[in-house]
């Protein structure tokens, strides 16, 4: 059994074919930094355009790495939503007519499902987990209780963690996407260079806040010389006031937890920092359970979540029709499993 996975809702054209026994047969995304750069961030209408311009050649290299034909494939996952609504659109249309083509089964895969389900692929969880869902659109604590179920515990009230990663590596001239960009930046500076705010820290609940750091560093770094240490000072208290507050909303939502949980996982892209999954493997062991986080190039956008969702849907049973639309929101508990 041979499932694609096509990934298109943000920067990322990403094709990955999987196959029953967890095998990851092909991965090629193909980034389109070098289209956004320019810009400061990603241009709908481009990214839009770019997948076009891509994804044919990105399934062609996948389906080459898998040593696979279209005649091999079970069936064809493609991710529906949420995200940049022209992309979707690219990746959902050309999943819908390959599968029409070949008479396959076509499975809409939920973006944020898919980050969220990427740890059973590498690290064999096993339901239910309690998952912390961190990238550039999301940050948010729930509960996985099995696939298309799902229990919201927490969410950011404003920026989300990858957001303000990008946001304060443009106010410290770093570019973009400025998450792996401070995290280099921050190995070579004091995590207690700079006394930033911990936001929501002690507070009932698990939601998040993180416009107040961003606002924090705009303040700090103003009118300073953005020197290489004056940087990696910044870069490192960041990661470190971000950790620090994310480490304590997930010690929160282990306490509302109304039922035991099998682990701790770590799913988008900013699952991908060293620091940040320290922290949480410490929380984890605080609760007596394992830390899991897929590795970095999982954690980021690619093809193979998508693939993996698909393939655990297929097994349920649950596929769906091409009058699927395309959706620019689509919040993770709202969707089922039926
Ligand atoms: O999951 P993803 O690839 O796309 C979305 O669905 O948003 O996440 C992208 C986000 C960006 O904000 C990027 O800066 C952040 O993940 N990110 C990181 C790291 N790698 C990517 N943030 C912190 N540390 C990293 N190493
Ligand atoms: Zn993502």
């Amino acid at each position: 059994m041979l499932i694609l996975g096509l990934e298109t809702s943000c920067d990322d054209t990403g094709a990955g074919i999987i196959d029953e026994t967890r095998n990851i047969r092909a991965n090629i995304v193909a980034s389109q930094l070098t289209d956004h750069l320019p810009y400061g961030g990603v241009v709908p209408e481009i990214a839009a355009r770019a997948h076009l311009d891509m994804i044919d050649d990105v399934i062609h290299r996948a389906l080459q790495e898998a040593g696979a034909t279209f005649a091999d494939l079970s069936g064809i996952a493609a991710t529906t939503g949420p995200g940049l609504i022209g992309g979707v659109m690219v990746g959902a249309m050309m999943g819908k007519s390959i599968a029409a083509v070949r008479g396959l089964p076509f499975i809409a895969v939920n973006h944020l499902e898919a980050h969220a389900l990427t740890p059973r692929l590498t690290d064999n969880v096993a339901f239910p987990y309690l998952l912390l869902l961190a990238s550039g659109g999301h940050c948010q604590l729930l509960l996985v209780r099995g696939v298309g179920d799902y229990k919201l515990l927490g969410r950011t009230i404003d920026d989300a963690v990858g957001e303000c990663f990008d946001k304060c590596a443009k106010l410290l001239g770093l570019g973009y996407p400025g998450g792996p960009l401070i995290e280099q930046a921050a190995q070579n500076g004091n995590p207690k260079a700079f006394d930033l705010p911990r936001p929501m820290m002690g507070r009932a609940g698990c939601d998040f806040s993180f416009s107040g750091l961003k606002t924090a560093v705009r303040t700090m770094a103003a009118g300073q010389e953005l020197t290489p240490s004056f940087v990696a000072d910044m870069a490192a208290s960041l990661q470190a006031a971000i950790a620090d507050s994310i480490a304590d909303r997930a010690q929160h939502a282990f306490a509302m937890l109304e039922e035991p949980v099998t682990a701790f996982v770590a799913a988008g892209g900013v699952a991908a920092n060293q620091t940040l999954r320290a922290r949480l493997t410490q929380i984890a062991a605080r609760n007596n359970v394992g830390f899991a986080a897929p590795p970095p190039k999982l954690c980021t956008d690619n093809g193979v979540m998508v693939a993996w969702a698909g393939l655990e849907r297929l097994r349920l049973g649950l596929t769906d029709g091409f009058d699927t639309p395309a959706r620019p929101r689509w919040p993770l508990e709202k969707i089922q499993a039926a």
